[in-house]
């Protein structure tokens, strides 16, 4: 019997990064291909279709080797013949073309590209124009209008001149979800106006719960400005989420992870996650990034309070396989 591979991810998603645009989300360097033209944009499917078609030969790309996404089964006949009788459809698109933002995180993965400068006024993205791709991938029928999924990322939107727009021509075509990633520093309107309009998922970073360490992380003192607009779109039809991310000797400890937990707990907030810092250097000894013991505590601490306060304490599924092995290749 023949090995054949295949991944869920690069059948579903596009993922425009500044130079490039992936083939799967934003944990991995997976296959890519250069942004084309809007006119090209048949090219992103055709190269992505040989991919799919080389795994199904048996045979594994550079960049998938050793990636826990992949997936083996034996199989006499090809798994994705189905798949090429007709122009397979995107139903994930990741925005993060950009990546100018109103702050600079000590642990962003991001800030090698933007150079950590601070950027306050909305403003074109430095590497190209996403909604004219989006437009004709609409134009040429290459998304799943009705299961479509659509992630902002970054960058941070709230200073990106595109963002409505981008959010307008996805509402346009019933799209049937959004998730919004950003520091919740500055207030955007466009999500009570969507709230309504499709599934509406944001995600804020504060990776704190007091303004000192805040501002440690973010190196802005804008604090006070996020709670502002925590206590404006917890009352919006949402599902809004706070996010925390361990950073070694800054906030790795269970007195400000207890200042977070209560802070969601009086403002109303009932889903939270938890990561690590995946861009430690510290960590890494020849590739390998190691998860420190006491994370561990920390970790259990995170899901024992919230579970106290009836906040949903989400770790998501590739956080666990690294907890669970110990460490992660970068
Ligand atoms: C680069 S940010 C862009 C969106 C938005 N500016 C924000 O901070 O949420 C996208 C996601 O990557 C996460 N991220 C950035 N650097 C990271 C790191 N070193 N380790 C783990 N996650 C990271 C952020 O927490 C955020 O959820
Ligand atoms: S196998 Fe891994 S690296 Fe390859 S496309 Fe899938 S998620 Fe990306
Ligand atoms: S808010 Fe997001 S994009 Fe901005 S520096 Fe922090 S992680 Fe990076």
């Amino acid at each position: 019997m023949k090995k054949r591979y295949f991944c869920k991810r690069l059948n579903e998603t596009l993922n425009f990064d500044a130079l490039k645009v992936f083939y799967c989300c934003a944990t991995r360097t997976g296959p890519s291909i250069d942004v084309p033209e809007p006119k090209n944009v048949k090219d992103i499917i055709k190269k992505r279709n040989s991919i799919i078609k080389m795994l199904d030969k048996g045979k594994i790309p550079e960049e998938c080797k050793d990636c826990f996404d992949l997936r083996e089964k034996e199989n006499s006949k090809p798994l994705f013949l189905s798949y090429f009788d007709k122009m397979p459809k995107a139903n994930l698109i990741i925005v993060k073309h950009f990546k100018q933002c109103d702050c600079s995180c000590i642990y962003c993965c991001e800030q090698y590209l933007s150079k950590r400068k601070i950027v306050l006024k909305s403003k074109k993205s430095d590497y190209y124009d996403l909604f004219p791709i989006i437009e004709e991938l609409y134009k040429q029928d290459i998304i799943d209008k009705k299961e479509l999924d659509v992630h902002f990322q970054g960058g941070n939107v709230s200073v990106l001149d595109e963002f409505e727009p981008l959010v307008d021509i996805f509402i346009k075509n019933g799209v049937k979800r959004i998730e919004i990633a950003t520091n919740g520093i500055k207030y955007l309107p466009k999500i009570a106006q969507i709230a309504n309009k499709t599934f509406v998922d944001v995600n804020i970073s504060i990776d704190s719960g007091s303004r000192e360490t805040f501002k440690k992380i973010k190196t802005v003192d804008k604090f006070d400005d996020v709670i502002e607009n925590l206590k404006q779109y917890v009352k919006l039809p949402i599902l809004l989420r706070l996010k925390y991310i361990l950073v070694r000797g800054v906030n790795d400890n269970i007195e400000e992870l207890t200042k977070y937990i209560e802070l969601m707990h009086k403002i109303g907030i009932t889903n939270s996650e938890l990561m690590i810092d995946q861009c430690d250097n510290e960590f890494i000894s020849e590739g390998e990034f190691k998860i420190p013991d006491y994370y561990y505590d920390l970790f259990k601490f995170y899901k024992d309070k919230c579970k106290e306060y009836n906040i949903q304490a989400n770790i998501w599924e590739y956080i666990k396989e690294i907890l669970d092995k110990g460490s992660f290749f970068k």
